[in-house]
């Protein structure tokens, strides 16, 4: 299979807060589904490095690479078509990401392809609606958690920044291998709790 090459403005790079990606942590530690300091991650789909960085912090290991070079020294891999670039040096217990809303699916079965253990993505609460998707991903293979923000999530396109606002609500979706059925919970307030100023130096 021959790679795909996208305009940069088709990549749907929209920046995730760090605090977002330390509740998850914290959610799946809560869980015992991780111990902190131990295991593997890959983020594939990583951007800038923003949410691969707070994985550093629960993780003991993490990779993380994009299709797209953004100047930030990460490997650049085209997640779905294994093969086009350097690879996780071995399978990682977890695949941990914020996927493109319109590969999101594809994303989610390549992710449980790869990891050992789960695999989180953070997407908007609306990626849980739809026939064709219930009928292809969330009827054969449920999330064994769906976790919603009660607070908002903001995230721009390219840039990360700490006084954003938006309409559109966010969940993290957890597949962990050998799980049945689907739990929700809620995420709750933490957002003063786990950010940091020097997550916007
Ligand atoms: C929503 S952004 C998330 C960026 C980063 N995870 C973050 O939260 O800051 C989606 C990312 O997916 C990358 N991407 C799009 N298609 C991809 C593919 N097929 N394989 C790997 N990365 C891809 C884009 O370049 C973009 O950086």
């Amino acid at each position: 299979m021959s790679r795909r090459v996208e305009p940069i403005d088709s990549l749907d790079f929209f920046v995730t807060p760090p605090w977002a990606t330390r509740a998850l942590c914290e959610m799946l530690g809560a869980a015992g589904l991780i111990t902190p300091g131990l295991g593997t991650v890959w983020e594939p789909a990583a951007g800038m490095g923003h949410m691969a960085a707070p994985l550093a912090e629960y993780f003991g290991e993490v990779w993380a690479s994009d299709v797209h070079d953004y100047g930030v020294g990460l490997p650049t891999a085209d997640f779905l078509i294994p093969g086009t670039g350097p690879r996780c040096p071995r399978r990682p217990d977890w695949v941990i990401t914020n996927p493109p809303f319109r590969l999101g699916q594809a994303f989610v079965e390549r992710a449980g392809q790869v990891a050992v253990e789960g695999c989180a993505m953070l997407v908007r609460t609306a990626f849980l609606e739809g026939v064709s998707r219930f009928q292809d991903l969330y009827r054969v293979r449920p999330p064994a958690f769906v976790w919603q923000f009660t607070e908002r999530v903001p995230m721009h396109r390219g840039k990360l920044t700490a006084t954003g606002s938006t309409a559109t609500a966010y969940c993290w979706l957890v597949w962990v291998a050998g799980a049945e059925g689907t739990g929700f919970g809620w995420i709750p307030p933490c957002r003063k709790r786990l950010e940091r100023a020097s997550d916007y130096a």
